[in-house]
């Protein structure tokens, strides 16, 4: 049976400018991420660096505006001074995070000139699990700095003349975490980020940090973490991290496509905190989010546990290689629909993570590359989610599920990009059994008329691309959907189970 929901958008009713950033990515020394995945030297699409054309390409499709590096839990026992210099003399070292080996073939060099070839800006996170002030004032001074100091001459000794000029800093990464090596508490942390953000600060007062949030809403130090570190870091420091990862590791998909209700209450959560740090710090500006890992994880979790424990210490082990199917893209369709609902305090959004680890592109070692089933909504959001959000208003039937109640079967968010007078709605239909005629009021577009209406839909809920079968789940054009009532109204018929795209345009 179709069920019927209303969306009300109106013109002057704006959140904020989409910061392109939230359209970002993640790199890690992980698995196959970077080693067999964007950087394979012996593949026949190797650029002269080794880097993979093809994978590149797809990056570029994605319109990905920052890449977050190198970790990640890496990051926290990580010698960045082991990736620089001439290859042949670089360490291979243990890596005691992923339990693997790593051979430093790619450094920070060789990643901010694929990050810029790439058409995004590097983002940079500094180990404070088991360094701290000096390793990053070193790091900041070898990148940023122009030239005629130990570290800058040295950038300009190994071929890189100009600076890389990396405007974004993560301290640390996951601190609250007892996984991560050199775990601290909050005290410890806020203390430790704070004097480093004001020494990177002096070094290079145009760079822009990052202060560690909580890894997840469900560790027990949320949100005093939050609260208790940016009493310490708050005058210092930019943005505030979030993380977040969902599963459907009990198989009830109703309760699965409901989980972006937590990353509603995540943010909703993290600004409250730091607006109360505001208040106590009679402080003058708003810090922003950055929310710089996100996404399905659990597929592969079995697999990993495994090969860490069991065959530890290899080189570029396939860890992480979820394979996604068409329920996850949903989940990510709403989370990203979530992030365009913040777009006045949330900044900056890295989905974790970009090739074959946790990712929307999967590559073959000497093979193919493909696109997972999540790389389509990221990519409608990224080409058309740009302009100002505005505050759609929604009325629509609700269900509860196991662990929430009044779940909206549609969720959207709105987009209005001025210069090229296009309106996007972006639409998920969670509901399983039934279509949902949506009744459309667009008010101040009287004069704009359908252009596209973009479906992502399945009839098999586990439907997944592989390389084998890579168009498994991919995006269509859907025809007569929409029914224009004139001044502004349609009625928009989503299927059930579905991810939307519907571009408005301006009639000439
Ligand atoms: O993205 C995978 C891992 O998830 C990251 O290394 C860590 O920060 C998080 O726990």
């Amino acid at each position: 049976m179709t069920q019927k929901a209303r969306v009300t958008i109106e013109r002057s009713y704006t959140i904020g400018e989409v910061d392109k950033r939230i359209y970002g990515s993640f790199v890690e020394h992980l698995g196959r991420g970077i080693y067999n995945g964007i950087y394979e030297p012996t593949h026949k699409e190797a650029d002269e660096h080794g880097f993979r054309k093809d994978v590149a390409s797809l990056v570029r499709e994605l319109g990905i505006s920052v890449v977050r590096y190198p970790g990640g839990n890496f990051v926290s026992s990580y010698r960045w001074e082991d990736g620089i210099g001439p290859v042949e003399l670089r360490p291979r070292r243990l890596d005691l995070a992923w339990r693997t080996l790593e051979t430093n073939e790619v450094g920070v060099n060789e990643f901010a000139s694929w990050c810029r070839g790439i058409g995004a800006e590097p983002m940079l996170a500094v180990n404070l699990g088991t360094r701290g002030i000096e390793a990053a004032l070193d790091l900041l001074e070898y990148c940023n700095h122009p030239a005629g100091t130990y570290w800058s001459d040295l950038r300009i000794r190994h071929g890189y003349r100009d600076p890389h000029d990396i405007k974004i800093w993560c301290l640390g990464n996951e601190m609250d975490g007892v996984w991560q090596v050199g775990h601290k508490t909050p005290q410890e942390y806020g203390r430790l980020a704070v004097e480093t953000a004001r020494a990177m600060k002096r070094l290079d007062p145009d760079i822009q940090l990052v202060s560690c949030g909580s890894s997840h809403t469900f560790m027990e130090t949320f949100p005093e973490w939050e609260a208790e570190t940016l009493l310490h870091t708050y005058d210092a420091v930019d943005y505030i991290s979030l993380h977040q990862y969902f599963d459907n590791e009990d198989g009830d998909t109703a309760n699965f496509l409901a989980r972006s209700l937590e990353t509603e209450h995540f943010i909703k959560t993290v600004i409250a905190v730091c607006d109360y740090v505001k208040a106590r710090k009679r402080g003058k500006k708003d810090i922003m989010l950055c929310f710089d890992e996100w996404n399905v994880w659990y597929h592969s979790k079995k697999h990993d546990d495994n090969q860490m424990m069991s065959n530890p210490w290899q080189t570029s082990p396939p860890l992480l290689e979820d394979i996604y199917t068409f329920e996850d893209a949903l989940v990510v369709g709403c989370m990203l629909i979530t992030f365009l609902k913040h777009a006045d305090r949330l900044k900056i959004a890295c989905m974790a993570q970009l090739v074959n680890v946790i990712a929307p592109i999967m590559t073959q070692h000497g093979g193919g590359v493909c696109r997972q089933t999540i790389y389509y909504p990221f990519l409608h959001a990224s080409k058309f989610g740009r302009g100002t959000a505005l505050k759609p208003i929604i009325v629509s039937p609700r269900y509860d599920s196991k662990d929430y109640t009044d779940v909206p079967y549609i969720d959207t968010a709105a987009v209005h990009n001025e210069e090229a007078e296009e309106l996007t709605l972006f639409a998920v239909n969670r509901s399983l059994e039934d279509p949902v005629a949506v009744s459309c009021y667009l008010r101040g577009f009287e004069d704009y008329t359908v252009a596209e209406h973009i479906v992502l839909e399945s009839e098999d809920l586990k439907a997944a691309n592989t390389l084998a079968n890579p168009n498994a789940v991919v995006p269509h054009v859907r025809q007569n959907s929409c029914v224009s009532h004139g001044k502004g109204e349609y009625t928009i018929e989503l299927q059930k189970a579905s991810w939307n795209v519907i571009r408005f345009k301006k009639a000439h």
